[in-house]
């Protein structure tokens, strides 16, 4: 039997994660389809609800922390980048692996919680999420892959590399131009899959 072509072109209110207006490195919002799913509350009105205090409000908390700590992953980067002296580089160096290195464990958690708690309980309360669950399901598998990639990235920066100045230089340099694409794409990601989970998810919760 042949293979169906136009499986990931397919429009998206028949749901197909690989279509240019879900997949997350993809879209530049939430499509109108899965939108009129949602509960519309915007995002300006969540906080003055006295629902959003307690888990909603602890929920987006946690993802601060996340969507900081990926800015702040490349930014550091850059800086190093600049650097020229070796002094200077050998400060920074272990705090750049160490954050690289929190910040894949706590998305790695974040998103088993989702996955294994979070989501099944909003798919019970909430049938007419079904496909705006599934884009966020899917993000969470391309988040995977993108954080293993950041991770062996993490892995192979050399936090105090061998031999004298010139050679921990190009060391250094070398691992950081690895590890810059990773986190810079972690960070892009992370800022459309979190924006659009909690407009997924936030609404949902003020009807609790
Ligand atoms: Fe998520
Ligand atoms: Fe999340």
């Amino acid at each position: 039997m042949q293979e169906d072509s136009s499986r990931d072109s397919r429009p998206a209110d028949g749901f197909t994660y690989n279509h240019p207006e879900i997949h997350v490195e993809q879209r530049s919002c939430i499509s109108a389809p899965l939108r009129a799913a949602m509960f519309d509350i915007p995002r300006e009105a969540w906080a003055g609800n006295p629902k959003f205090r307690g888990e909603a409000q602890f929920w987006t908390q946690i993802h601060e922390g996340l969507l900081n700590a990926s800015a702040t992953l490349p930014a550091w980067l850059r800086q190093f980048q600049d650097m020229d002296d070796a002094g200077q580089m050998r400060a920074l160096s272990p705090r750049i692996a160490g954050l690289g290195g929190d910040l894949v464990h706590h998305a790695h958690g974040h998103h088993h919680i989702e996955d294994h708690h979070f989501f099944p309980a909003f798919l019970r309360l909430f049938p007419q999420l079904e496909h705006p669950l599934e884009m966020l399901d899917g993000d969470h598998k391309v988040l995977a892959e993108v954080l293993d990639d950041l991770e062996a990235a993490v892995r192979n920066f050399p936090i105090s590399p061998e031999g004298n100045d010139k050679a921990m230089l190009e060391a250094w340099l070398k691992g950081a131009e690895r590890l810059l694409p990773a986190a810079e794409r972690l960070d892009a990601l992370f800022i459309r899959h979190i924006g659009d989970e909690e407009e997924i998810c936030i609404p949902a919760m003020l009807q609790l």
